[in-house]
């Protein structure tokens, strides 16, 4: 599926676009269920809210118990002080994890796409394992940041294994929250861990490494049905979305089932629900 150019800049730049990978239809399928799990969603359950800042602390058991469940989270900036919504549900939330991909039928199909195997064998996953699937909206007006950050902080295995799946739903831009990368950025060292103890999380420095600066930086703008794919070590963040148009994305995280999978890693696998590769 890759050419060996593509697997050469994959290697060299840390990250790879895809352009027009998923169909019009396949994205109109996903949103659509998107939108009917929100609507299901009775907020009563839970006001739980996922935001990037200060994570380790503000970590609940709402999230924490989702890794097999498909639950709904608040953006930061939903509630007003009195902690109503500021607007409809619909344009309220953060996202929706973290097992559609093993609990819905419509996110299977989407995530179980042979074509993503043949890729996943083509950048060295031996054997692919999706632990987790992420839809995320970056709601108009309020769509959080997510700051710099590298996914293995989340996804610890040994070697480092974990590689992204980020798919575009909706165009990405600068005015809409676009990702941001560090081109190269992969070959630097892993700075934090995201440990989980029992119902606690912190997050542990393990490199002081600054961030990349405003100049290392280069947007990633991808249209529609775009595939971005990164390792688990690319340094990304994504700004706010101030603009009046959402930015809906969906993810996969995915590690290879050969590397050995940190117990402290806040998403475990039960046998009753085994992880799965694409096919
Ligand atoms: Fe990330």
């Amino acid at each position: 599926m890759l050419s060996s150019e593509q697997r050469q800049r994959y290697d060299t730049d840390g990250y790879l676009i895809l352009p027009d990978f998923k169909s019009a239809a396949e994205i109109a399928a996903l949103r659509q269920r998107a939108a009917e799990i929100v609507a299901a969603f009775d907020p009563a359950e839970s006001k739980s809210v996922f935001t990037t800042n200060d994570q380790g602390k503000r970590t609940d058991r709402w999230f924490l118990d989702s890794g097999d469940k498909v639950r709904c989270f608040f953006e930061e900036e939903a509630f007003d002080a009195a902690g109503e919504l500021k607007q409809a549900k619909a344009l309220s939330i953060n996202k929706i994890g973290h097992a559609m991909h093993d609990l819905d039928p419509v996110f299977d199909a989407f995530a179980h796409d042979p074509r993503l195997g043949e890729i996943a064998a083509g950048i060295g996953l031996a054997r692919p394992q999706i632990w987790q699937s992420m839809y995320i909206f970056k709601q108009p007006g309020i769509g959080g940041e997510v700051r710099w950050h590298q996914d293995a902080t989340f996804f610890e295995t040994d070697p480092i294994s974990v590689t992204t799946f980020w798919f575009a739903l909706e165009d990405a831009d600068l005015s809409n929250g676009c990702l941001w990368v560090e081109p190269g950025g992969h070959k630097g060292p892993l700075r934090e861990r995201f440990v989980r103890e029992g119902d606690a999380t912190h997050i542990e420095t393990l490199d002081t490494t600054p961030w990349p600066s405003d100049g290392a930086a280069v947007p990633v703008e991808v249209k529609a049905g775009t595939l971005v794919l990164f390792g688990g070590r690319l340094p990304h963040y994504s700004a706010p979305n101030r603009s009046p148009v959402s930015r809906h994305a969906f993810t996969l995280h995915v590690t290879d089932g050969t590397a050995a999978y940190a117990p402290s890693n806040w998403l475990q696998r039960g046998p009753e629900m085994p992880l799965r590769g694409f096919v």
